[in-house]
């Protein structure tokens, strides 16, 4: 997530993230059928307003790269408060990972895990993305794309293998509209624990999700590195022991891409399966 910037002068004032009588007010959702990215169609919307859209023609994720969002998927981006405005949102991006990684599992997903900074997996086939932006000061947009019915496979040849959908794991198969309102439920709660006690309050939480300890490769800007990864430490920073066994701790803006290397052969799993597009 980029860090808060200095209102220009005549941008709308962010929306209070709790009303007068200090309530958190209930989500707003605005439907689309069509969009090119709801990430854009959220960045002007106060807090607690969201964006559901059933197609987008320019989804996208980290780094820019393309997000197949064809008919059938979960297409959202939800607006949340950023204050305090302190250095606690840098972590959000794991925080959301949380909130999806839960609701999933909440409706039944098994072997479902996160990679980090915050794709879902089950096994090694993605199932869900997010991308946090920030527009403005004061809030962020949650993005999140979730498989549930569609193939994007069919959109993106170079997708086969590594993508899956809740309909291979869930019979019945939850709705849109079911799996959106648990997503947003429990990110409001998230975000009013960590404007309460910051990002530590959910660092077991997201720990416990990895399904680490794992040998990666990170991609930095100037070159690569590689180690153990088990955990990020309270402040959201990616701990990796480096063959020498020194602990390094690393931003996610430092982090260009993640690769896990294979448990069994230890070999890298995108060089393995060379039809699956690096996402991290
Ligand atoms: C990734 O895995 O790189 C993140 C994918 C995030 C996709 C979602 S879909 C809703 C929202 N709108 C976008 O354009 N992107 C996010």
């Amino acid at each position: 997530m980029t860090r808060p910037r200095t209102p220009r002068p005549g941008a709308p004032e962010p929306a209070p993230a709790e009303d007068r009588s200090g309530a958190v007010p209930p989500w707003v959702v605005q439907r689309r059928e069509l969009v090119g990215s709801t990430n854009d169609e959220a960045a002007a919307l106060p807090a607690w307003h969201a964006v559901l859209a059933e197609r987008q023609t320019g989804g996208r994720g980290r780094w820019q790269r393309p997000w197949v969002s064809d008919a059938g998927g979960l297409w959202l981006s939800a607006v949340v408060p950023t204050s305090p405005a302190d250095a606690r949102w840098a972590a959000l991006p794991l925080a959301a990972g949380v909130v999806v990684a839960e609701t999933l599992r909440q409706l039944g997903v098994p072997r479902l895990r996160l990679r980090w900074p915050n794709d879902l997996l089950v096994g090694d086939r993605k199932i869900a993305g997010l991308l946090v932006e920030q527009f403005r000061p004061g809030t962020a947009v949650v993005g999140v794309g979730i498989n549930v019915r569609n193939r994007p496979e069919s959109q993106d040849s170079a997708l086969v293998g590594c993508v899956t959908r809740l309909a291979e794991w869930l019979d019945p198969v939850p709705s849109v509209e079911t799996v959106t309102t648990a997503l947003l439920e429990r990110l409001q709660r998230t975000v009013g624990e960590m404007q309460a006690g910051g990002f530590e309050v959910l660092v077991e939480r997201v720990n416990a999700l990895w399904d680490a300890p794992r040998h990666v490769v990170l991609e930095l800007d100037h070159g690569r590195v590689e180690g153990r990864f088990e955990a990020v430490d309270g402040r959201g920073r990616l701990r990796l022991r480096d063959a020498d066994g020194t602990w390094r701790d690393f931003e996610p803006h430092q982090v260009r891409m993640l690769r896990e290397r294979d448990v069994k052969t230890d070999s890298e799993v995108m060089d393995e399966r060379p039809g699956c597009r690096p996402i991290s």
